[in-house]
């Protein structure tokens, strides 16, 4: 990455309702890549905000019997008041009601109508309220909205509008795509709008009719109209940080980093934006980087199946540090991600409390208590020590490389690898044996190893748990600075003789949510005729498998047909999973295979083996790695 500013943004959000743990995850997202980025010495910029005009804002607030902008005054603070508790680091906040943003998105269509870029023209079409679109004809699906998830009725809508000649630039944002590998991320997500740019690009209708909506920013030629809202939304990645006002911030900033979204507004960020820069004559973004959604109970968390896990419960309960660690280590950004009490429950156990808050608690405890509570001198090493050393100098390697990659879940496993050596190292060289024994000499270099362990450990989690973390650091004495990431790759930094202090515990252990009652396999014997031989098992091959293309079958309600990847061999595989799946829920997730079964024909169909999946009753659910692992791997 080059050395100018980094600067980040996310979506900014409807206000029409309160924020869930999407918006949240998206924002502490942005917040843990920009605390990084500092860590690792970058100047950094990171935005965030509310999107609050358009027809979703005016019809809550409609239904609240107040105006959109008493409705999106009261909203707003929501979200405020969630990223200072959820310790989000944003430079600003925009808001697209600000005046700052109104004009500048004014003076951006002017220009563009001035110069051609938009132009008048009567349309005739269908429209999709819910989604604010319109479509032809030959877009609907069962006269319907296309629209993944949508399918609400449309309206015939015969008007005058404005449009932008966004079918202009449809070959060269092709050529871009291609020229720029990483533009968009993850790949598949580049695939996908390249397979979207593949049918004729429209220009794109940027206007609404008063008639019809009156809540949006009015078109500066044409006091009829206002907007379209995303239009308007997307413009806000420009018009805060000084675009047509303050040059010089603009220059510094401009183009940003990483615009992060989640994969529902890929083709508004992939393809709109694009456009509407290139118009401007502006560069586009370094990268647009798409991640998966956070289920729950494996569907969507999304307000109409009102599955929300609301962040206020566990961030009460548990602390806000173990809620953002959840989230940045429990998802592989670009996958889908499951948040579930029980999930939540065995990685804070495992991780936070059982290891990382344990080996605090361990050393503390012993260093209070034979070490007159100062950080002890070192003496002769042992191969043990110095290959913890060497594995903690390296960690901080591992996770910069990580980061960089925005491999957020690798980077926490590269610290929590460290912490369980370190767990194992303690109980080989058992301090509490040297104690008891006397051996000063020797308890001193096992508790300075754990202790320095732990100031690298705590540094290169800091941007995760920002709170905890710094306790963590007083404990040991460190002061209550930011770290810094050179000490982080090197040993021995902590001060020989510094003060040590017990604390209560950095994560004191939850209570798991209650298992079911489980029957003991004596109680249901296996009987021998169902029993088979290991060589028979052994004849099936069982692969992973990535899947990266899912279509329905014409004709067949049940089917998909899916584009998996097998080792680098695509192939094509027909399920019987229609009903629990939709294509869009499953391009990018990893599932087993079996891979030798014979080739068959499925309503015409080429099938080149089967997915495994469990199911009862009328669920069913895909087998899927419990982890990231390439595609090909065999399991067994
Ligand atoms: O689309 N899992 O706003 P929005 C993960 N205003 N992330 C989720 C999620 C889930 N289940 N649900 C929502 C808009 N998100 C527009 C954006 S930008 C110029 C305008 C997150 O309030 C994710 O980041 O519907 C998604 O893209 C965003 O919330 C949508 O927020
Ligand atoms: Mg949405």
């Amino acid at each position: 990455m080059p050395d100018s500013s980094f600067y980040v943004t996310t979506p900014i959000y409807y206000v029409n309702d309160k924020p869930h743990i999407g918006h949240a995850y998206t924002t502490i997202l942005a917040d843990v890549l920009v605390r990084y980025a500092r860590l690792f010495g970058r100047q950094t910029y990171f935005l965030t905000g509310t999107d609050e005009h358009g027809q979703k804002v005016q019809r809550a607030a409609e239904a609240r019997h107040t105006t959109p902008q008493a409705h999106a005054d009261e909203t707003v603070v929501r979200f405020q008041e969630l990223w200072k508790t959820l310790e989000i680091t944003n430079d600003d906040f925009i808001r697209t009601t600000d005046e700052r943003h109104k004009v500048i998105v004014q003076e951006i269509l002017q220009d563009l109508y001035d110069r051609g870029e938009i132009y008048r023209d009567e349309y005739d079409g269908w429209y999709c309220v819910t989604c604010e679109r319109f479509y032809t004809e030959k877009d609907l699906v069962d006269g319907k909205c296309p629209e993944p998830g949508c399918g609400r009725a449309v309206e015939r809508i015969a008007e005058a509008n404005y449009f932008f000649r966004m079918s202009n630039y449809q070959q060269w944002l092709i050529d871009y795509i291609d020229q720029n590998p990483t533009f968009i991320q993850p790949d598949f997500r580049r695939n996908e709008t390249l397979g979207f740019l593949r049918q004729e690009l429209t220009d794109l209708c940027i206007s609404r009719p008063k008639s019809r909506l009156s809540w949006g920013i009015e078109l500066p030629f044409d006091a009829d109209f206002v907007t379209y809202v995303w239009f308007d939304a997307l413009v806000n990645y420009i018009s805060a940080i000084g675009y047509r006002r303050d040059d010089e911030q603009f220059a510094a900033l401009w183009p940003a980093a990483y615009h992060l979204i989640g994969k529902d507004i890929l083709t508004t960020h992939t393809v709109y934006w694009p456009t509407m820069l290139k118009a401007m004559g502006l560069p586009l973004p370094r990268t647009v980087l798409a991640h998966g959604w956070w289920l729950s109970g494996d569907s969507r968390m999304s307000k109409t199946t009102g599955n929300v896990v609301d962040p206020m419960e566990y961030i009460d309960r548990h602390g806000v540090d173990a809620f953002r660690y959840f989230l940045i280590a429990e998802m592989v950004v670009g996958q889908e991600a499951n948040f579930t009490p029980e999930a939540f429950a065995r990685r804070y156990n495992a991780d936070l409390a059982n290891d990382l808050g344990n080996i605090l608690s361990r050393v503390t405890t012993l260093i209070v208590k034979h070490c007159d509570g100062r950080i002890p001198e070192v003496s002769e090493l042992t191969d043990d020590d110095r290959a913890l050393q060497d594995l903690a100098t390296a960690t901080a390697g591992r996770v910069h490389e990580a980061v960089e990659r925005v491999r957020l879940d690798a980077a926490v496993g590269a610290v929590a690898d460290l912490i369980r050596e370190t767990n194992r190292y303690l109980e080989r060289r058992q301090p509490w044996n040297l104690a008891r024994d006397g051996d000063k000499a020797s308890l001193g270099t096992v508790l300075y190893h754990a202790a320095d362990v732990l100031r690298i450990a705590s540094g290169l989690l800091h941007p995760i748990m920002p709170d905890r973390m710094t306790a963590c650091r007083s404990a040991l004495g460190l002061t209550a600075d930011e770290p810094d990431f050179e000490n982080l790759g090197r040993w021995a930094v902590l001060p020989v003789g510094s003060r040590v202090e017990k604390g209560p515990a950095l994560f004191p252990r939850i209570e798991a949510p209650k298992k079911k009652e489980l029957k003991k396999k004596e109680d249901s014997p296996m009987t021998d005729d169902n029993l088979i031989d290991i060589t028979e098992f052994q004849n099936l091959e069982l692969k992973t498998a990535k899947i990266i293309g899912a279509d329905r079958v014409e004709g067949a309600d049940r089917l998909l047909k899916l584009q998996v990847e097998v080792a680098g061999e695509e192939r094509q595989v027909v399920a019987g999973i229609a009903q629990h799946y939709t294509p869009e829920d499953l391009v990018g997730k990893t599932v087993v295979v079996v891979a030798n079964l014979k080739p068959a024909k499925i309503r015409g169909e080429v099938s080149n083996g089967m997915l495994l999946a469990a199911s009862d009753g009328d669920v069913l659910r895909l087998l899927t790695p419990d982890g990231d692992i390439p595609s090909g791997a065999e399991v067994r």
